[in-house]
């Protein structure tokens, strides 16, 4: 028996690093996604294969042992088999056309979709219940997730976020292509997150000020979403990046990006930690072709999403 599921990448549309001071941040989901196909074997084995390599394990083995980018799924099937009193083994294959590292909700989309796949092979499972295993997992390699990556890569679509208040799915649907370029500089988010704070403690009424500033741009947004406002969102990227900017989390390959973005689209920004990872330009049909062009013809590696609305599916 098989059991396949996938789930979506995200990105960060507003609030990276002031959600961190209790801002509200919105996220939502792209329609770049992971597979993940789970089957059940004879052999008492975890076997997982995917396209940054292979980890063949015996179940039981201590978590803290493994040192592998790919210990979410051993975690997940190995939980499973001890919940279900399982003396067989599992194999897991995962597909994925989410670039890795770089802000887009690769590790979450991947215990989203693990956790719904492995645990298919033996209950059926809510999507709620399903969030909380993949949440569990995801803390395997990132002990501090708020789950706000996976929240949105199971239920899709917008979601706004903050630390007090916790997910509320936004209900807009706007009509946007958002062109994501790659620096293809990996980052550590808990360097940059860390950066920030040192910031903040340097600069505390400045930084109190932007958290001010970043809350009614976050409120302006929500409206502008749900009015399908292109044009006046693309404003409020370039003024959100003008606060990540005065942050420090920029730096000239980002800022190159994002000249090639704002001069082709309605407006770009850093997606995520910043430091690296990725920015995006807001655009529509009438610009989406020209600013793809722009940061080809700058040898700049990028591709185009709109939201994904699905977010995690079975089949
Ligand atoms: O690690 P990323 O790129 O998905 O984004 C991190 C978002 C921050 O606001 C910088 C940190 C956080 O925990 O919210």
């Amino acid at each position: 028996m098989e059991s396949n599921a996938s789930a979506p990448g995200k990105v960060i549309l507003f609030g990276e690093h002031f959600v961190v001071y209790g801002v509200k941040a919105i996220l939502c989901a792209i329609n770049k996604r992971v597979i993940v196909r789970a089957e059940k074997i004879k052999e008492k084995k975890i076997y997982i294969k995917s396209n940054i390599g292979d980890l063949i394990l015996e179940p039981n083995k201590p978590i803290s042992e493994i040192d592998s980018p790919l210990k979410p799924f051993y975690y997940l099937a190995n939980k499973l088999l001890q919940t279900q009193n399982q003396t067989t083994g599992i194999k897991i294959i995962v597909e994925s056309d989410i670039p890795i590292g770089v802000g887009l909700g690769s590790s979450s989309a991947c215990c989203v979709a693990g956790a719904a796949a492995i645990s298919g092979l033996f209950v059926k499972t809510s999507k709620e219940e399903i969030l909380k295993l993949a949440i569990s997992a995801e803390k395997t390699i990132f002990q501090n997730t708020s789950g706000a990556d996976c929240t949105v890569c199971t239920f899709g679509g917008i979601m706004e976020y903050d630390k007090k208040n916790g997910f509320t799915k936004i209900k807009s649907e706007p009509d946007f292509h958002l062109v994501i370029a790659n620096s293809n500089v990996k980052h550590s988010t808990e360097t940059v997150v860390a950066k920030v704070k040192q910031f903040k403690e340097e600069n505390e009424i400045r930084f109190s000020s932007l958290c001010n500033d970043e809350s009614k741009l976050v409120e302006d947004v929500l409206k502008l979403l749900s009015d399908n406002n292109i044009k006046e969102l693309g404003q409020k990227i370039i003024q959100n990046q003008e606060y990540l900017e005065t942050i420090g989390v920029s730096n000239k390959k980002l800022r190159d990006m994002i000249q090639v973005g704002q001069k082709s689209s309605f407006g770009a920004k850093i997606t995520g930690a910043g430091g690296g990872g990725c920015i995006f330009a807001l655009t529509d049909e009438s610009n989406l072709e020209y600013s793809i062009k722009q940061f080809k013809d700058k040898n700049y590696e990028c591709f185009s999403v709109k939201i994904d609305f699905k977010g995690l599916d079975t089949f």
